[in-house]
């Protein structure tokens, strides 16, 4: 059986909800990965350092016995955050980024921003403290085409704010078309993305096949072949600028299962797997352990894992669907099959 070890990863984006959700999904992650940027976007969301804090505490009660997981909290940005909230961000050592939601563009981005023009100050402090932003990059115009508004964005907003702001560090979070891959390789020092596992291994129309399949909806949705082949030749190249961040996204079966189902795939109970899978399936599996264990680290600045991870290519079929509270929740491949698994 072929088995690979690689140094433990870090998830460097995570939806980890709150309360019952938070304890039925963070177990899967804290298996997995030694760190995980942790998004902000609860109800309502953690937009100060208060706030972070008195989540961070939530989420280390609900680890499991003996886990070895650090939560790495971020801000979510709005149109009142003010310069001196970043600095309580900073001083405080327990924030690692501060995430801007166009208002609109998903998931409990109501409070979002409604023209970054308004953060100015904020990007300032953050680039002179070396606060990275990590950004959702969709813009939010009902008449764009929901395909376009990940490229959109980018002429409109994210690179006259990377100009503006030249020492801001900057995570272009879940890149999902060859615009965007385009971009982030050519754009100034300081500019990196997350990939997820979905954006590597579907393209749109694993969204249709045989009829709607609601679970394989997310934000940014699904884009074409060429974009996924674009994604996976960044990721081949071994540019540093391209990382790990499953993006996994829980929601109870009912809201994903509904005539207005939200977006968001969960991930997190395969989340190195499924990476391990697509780089096989794309011949570079010599490449995961940097795009999973080191990439995000250095340009984090923190220290790269110590301890390892054993994963094994052996097939395993995630159930029809894991608790969720009160609810439940259908994991990304319930009743398919996965090629590879953790070493017991
Ligand atoms: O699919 C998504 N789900 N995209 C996002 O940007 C948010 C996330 C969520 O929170 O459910
Ligand atoms: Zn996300």
């Amino acid at each position: 059986m072929q088995e690979l070890r690689i140094r433990r990863p870090d998830d460097w984006h995570l939806h980890l909800r709150d309360g019952a959700a938070l304890k039925a999904v963070l177990p899967f992650t804290a298996q997995r990965f030694a760190r995980a940027i942790v998004m902000p976007n609860l109800t309502p969301p953690v937009t100060t350092t208060a706030a972070a804090l008195a989540y961070r505490e939530r989420i280390l009660a609900a680890l499991p016995a003996g886990a070895q997981f650090t939560p790495l909290m971020t801000l979510y940005l709005t149109d009142l955050t003010t310069p001196a909230e970043i600095d309580r961000a900073l001083d405080s050592g327990a924030v690692y980024g501060a995430k801007l939601y166009p208002a609109g563009a998903t998931t409990h981005s109501e409070a979002g921003v409604s023209d970054v023009r308004r953060l100015d100050a904020v990007l300032e402090r953050m680039a002179e403290r070396g606060l990275p932003l990590l950004v959702h990059g969709e813009v939010t115009a009902a008449e764009v085409d929901v395909f376009d508004r990940e490229a959109r964005f980018i002429d409109l907003v994210l690179a006259p704010l990377v100009e503006r702001t030249p020492t801001l560090r900057v995570v272009f979070e879940h890149v999902s078309t060859r615009a965007a891959v385009a971009y982030v390789c050519a754009a100034r020092a300081g500019v990196a993305a997350t990939v997820t596992p979905q954006h590597m291994l579907l393209n749109r129309n694993a969204m249709f096949r045989g009829g709607l399949r609601p679970h394989l909806y997310c934000l940014p949705v699904l884009k074409t072949e060429n974009d996924r082949v674009a994604i996976i030749e960044a990721v081949a190249s071994g540019n540093p600028r391209f990382f790990l961040g499953t993006d996994s996204a829980p929601h109870a079966r009912h809201t994903k299962e509904n005539a207005c189902g939200c977006a968001g795939i969960f991930s997190a109970h395969a989340g190195i797997e499924l990476y391990a899978e697509a780089f096989e399936q794309a011949g570079m599996l010599a490449r995961l352990e940097d795009f999973a264990a080191s990439f995000g680290a250095d340009f984090y600045r923190l220290p790269r894992n110590t301890a390892t991870l054993r994963l094994q290519r052996r097939d395993w079929s995630p159930p029809a669907h894991y608790g969720f509270g009160e609810h439940t929740l259908v994991p990304w491949r319930a009743g398919e099959s996965i090629a590879w698994s953790l070493a017991p």
